[in-house]
């Protein structure tokens, strides 16, 4: 059984994981919350509290280091979406499809599309797109693959639209953008990132379609809020406007690294605690067990 519907080990510790139409039905509901993941570490904290977790594009950012989302590869998102989806057990984790692998055909979409699902065991996958993807959302859809849609601001277009600017503000800019968020959720994609929009559009796209709004710096009218994790957690050098900062872990991994740093340095770290000791040859029994010196704190990572 595919670990996307059902996860854990043993009959009795199953944990039903949920599926795209389970998002989907959450609509005019409780509010949905989603973060992106990047690892299994994160992503199982993450778990106990988010309906779906987002493998998005920005690690590219936010992890290797590149300027855009443009250079990230397939293999880049596969290899971390398995890595979530190990880690996240009742969550549905859905996979960005990065830039050049969906775009050209429905047929090659399908092909990466596919790959991704199948290689990371991931519930659906995202793309970026309005009118110009319908045609590809729905040839996925009709192929098992669910689609969730990214319109707004598509940082993937960043050489196209010059910036990472925001969306909708001037009311011209609307009608093009509603149709968009129509057209993605006619072709049947179960629901759709609206991207750092003024707040009055990602209302009325909210009311006018069915399917969840993911909001990212488009207000709280959206149905889902979603934020990138490393930034929400303090964590990321520079973040956009709509980030709210609910950590300092930057700060915290600064301080653990110097006090690291400064103890090794000082030649008080590693202590006797953290030292393997000769084994006791009067004591002899298990490894360690009872030696001084020896550590006991975290007994599942020492090894002799
Ligand atoms: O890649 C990403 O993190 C995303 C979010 C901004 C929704 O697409």
């Amino acid at each position: 059984m595919s670990s996307q519907s059902s996860a854990g080990s043993g009959a009795g510790s199953r944990v039903k994981r949920l599926m795209a139409p389970d998002i989907a039905a959450k609509k005019g509901r409780e509010p949905i919350v989603s973060l992106t993941a990047y690892h299994a570490h994160t992503a199982a904290i993450a778990d106990a509290h988010c309906d779906f977790l987002l493998v998005g594009d920005s690690l590219g950012m936010v992890m290797h280091g590149y300027e855009t989302t443009v250079p990230v590869p397939l293999e880049l998102m596969i290899m971390h979406g398995r890595a979530v989806v190990r880690g996240a057990k009742r969550a549905l984790v859905v996979v960005d499809m990065p830039f050049g692998t969906y775009e050209e055909s429905p047929s090659i979409a399908f092909r990466n599309a596919a790959r991704v699902m199948k290689e990371t065991d991931c519930g659906a996958v995202k793309l970026e797109g309005g009118r110009r993807m319908a045609e590809t959302i729905r040839y996925l859809v009709d192929r098992g693959i669910p689609v969730m849609a990214h319109i707004g601001l598509t940082p993937q277009s960043i050489n196209v639209i010059g910036g990472f600017k925001a969306q909708g503000r001037e009311e011209a800019q609307w009608a093009a953008i509603e149709e968009d968020a129509r057209l993605v959720a006619e072709a049947g994609a179960f629901s759709v990132v609206l991207e750092a929009m003024a707040e009055p559009l990602a209302a009325r796209i909210t009311g006018a379609i069915p399917i969840p709004t993911i909001g990212i710096g488009a207000s709280a009218a959206c149905d889902v809020q979603i934020l990138v994790m490393e930034d929400m957690l303090g964590l990321s050098p520079r973040v956009p406007k709509f980030v709210k900062e609910f950590g300092a872990v930057g700060a915290a991994i600064e301080r653990a690294i110097c006090g690291y740093a400064q103890e090794v340095r000082a030649r008080t770290f590693p202590a006797t605690e953290h030292t393997y000791a000769m084994r006791d040859a009067h004591q002899g029994g298990v490894d360690g067990a009872g030696e001084p010196g020896r550590a006991t704190k975290k007994p599942k990572k020492a090894s002799s």
